[in-house]
């Protein structure tokens, strides 16, 4: 089976061509540099460039995978959650590619193109496992079974671990996506520099917002002069500082499941599974209980279409065929 995967729900536009559980395409557009004046996704210039960009980046997709629409049996289309307006480019634009070819369509939850996107590299992990799911918008721990059956443990009740850390930065003033800045400087810096806080829910929930709020007084208790210095001399203890509190909190619920809950395989996912602290950590602890971990390669941990081809297709192998009458759910949950 031969799948069109297209994701749109943010400001990366996505398309992948999918044959039979190898990634023969997978193209991404990021629209970053569009929105980093603005310090965040602006969610009009995000439509709008999704529509100018999802025809070139299907074609580059078919080109790149030497295949012709032709020869496609299905398309897999992100429908949810994300911004209306940018779900609403990719799905049409599906619906219509679908109805055109006359094959199937089916409508992927953004956030289980996350979790399949650790069956894109073999070895896929064993069911049940174990999946933090962490990203610009969500931070959710799920036990996650066969045939499409989610358990979430917890959820965060504020800012998602990305967003923390876009928020962080741009109060460091390095921009935005600021996740990747701040892994960066992170590396040359002293976790201890700064004991930002922790905040440990009772359940797996998180919290993330106090964080951002401590970091913002942290600074605003200062000089301009003072915090200018303090920048230019401490920016990467500081960077390693705010990462060592937002890795330590995803960490330690990930440990605390493995022991109350149980589990032989731990996955981490999404755009912040990229993080270089994170993926050691979480190794570490893997390797100290003796449970498997998958992490996806660096592509596949950022937002693509290759995890909504993956994820469709396992939808389609189920059965499930999304109907032509398919919206947007913005606020979709797993
Ligand atoms: O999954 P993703 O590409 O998009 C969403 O679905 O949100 O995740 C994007 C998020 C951003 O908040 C970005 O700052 C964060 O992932 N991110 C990172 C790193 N690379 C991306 N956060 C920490 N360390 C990184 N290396
Ligand atoms: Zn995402």
């Amino acid at each position: 089976m031969r799948v069109l995967g297209i994701e749109t729900s943010c400001d990366d536009t996505a398309a992948a061509v999918w044959d039979e559980g190898t990634v023969r395409a997978s193209v991404v557009s990021s629209q970053a540099d569009l929105h980093e004046e603005y310090g965040g996704v602006v969610p009009e210039i995000a439509s709008r460039d999704h529509q100018r960009l999802i025809v070139p980046v299907v074609r580059r997709a078919l080109d790149d995978a030497s295949t012709d629409a032709g020869a496609l049996d299905a398309v897999a289309v992100t429908h949810g959650p994300g911004l209306p307006g940018s779900l609403m480019v990719g799905l049409s634009f599906a619906k219509a590619f679908a109805r055109g070819l006359d094959v199937p369509l089916v409508g992927v939850n953004h956030l289980e193109g996350h979790i399949y996107s650790v069956d894109l590299e073999p070895p896929a992990p064993p069911r049940p496992f174990l999946c933090l799911i962490v990203s610009g918008g969500h931070t959710e721990l799920v036990r996650v079974d066969d045939d499409f059956r989610h358990d979430v443990l917890g959820r965060t009740r504020d800012d998602a671990a990305g967003e923390a850390f876009d928020k962080v930065a741009q109060l460091f003033g390095l921009g935005y996506p600021g996740g990747p800045a701040i892994d960066q400087h992170a590396e040359q810096g002293a976790p201890d520099f700064h004991d930002f806080p922790r905040s440990r829910l009772e359940n797996f929930d998180f919290s993330f917002s106090g964080l951002k709020t401590s970091v913002l007084y942290y600074l605003r208790d200062r000089s301009e002069a003072e915090r200018a210095e303090l920048l230019d001399t401490h920016l990467a203890d500081l960077c390693a500082s705010v990462q060592a509190a937002v890795v330590d909190v995803l960490v330690d619920a990930v440990q605390r499941a493995i022991d109350e809950v149980g589990a032989e395989h731990v996955a981490v996912v999404g755009g912040v599974a990229a993080n270089s602290s994170l993926r050691r950590r979480i190794n570490a602890v893997g390797a100290a209980e003796d449970v498997g971990v998958s992490v996806p390669s660096l592509p596949y941990c950022m937002d693509n279409a290759a995890m909504i081809a993956q994820a469709g297709a396992q939808r389609l192998a189920a059965g499930t065929r999304s109907p032509a009458t398919l919206g947007i759910d913005a606020g979709l949950q797993l």
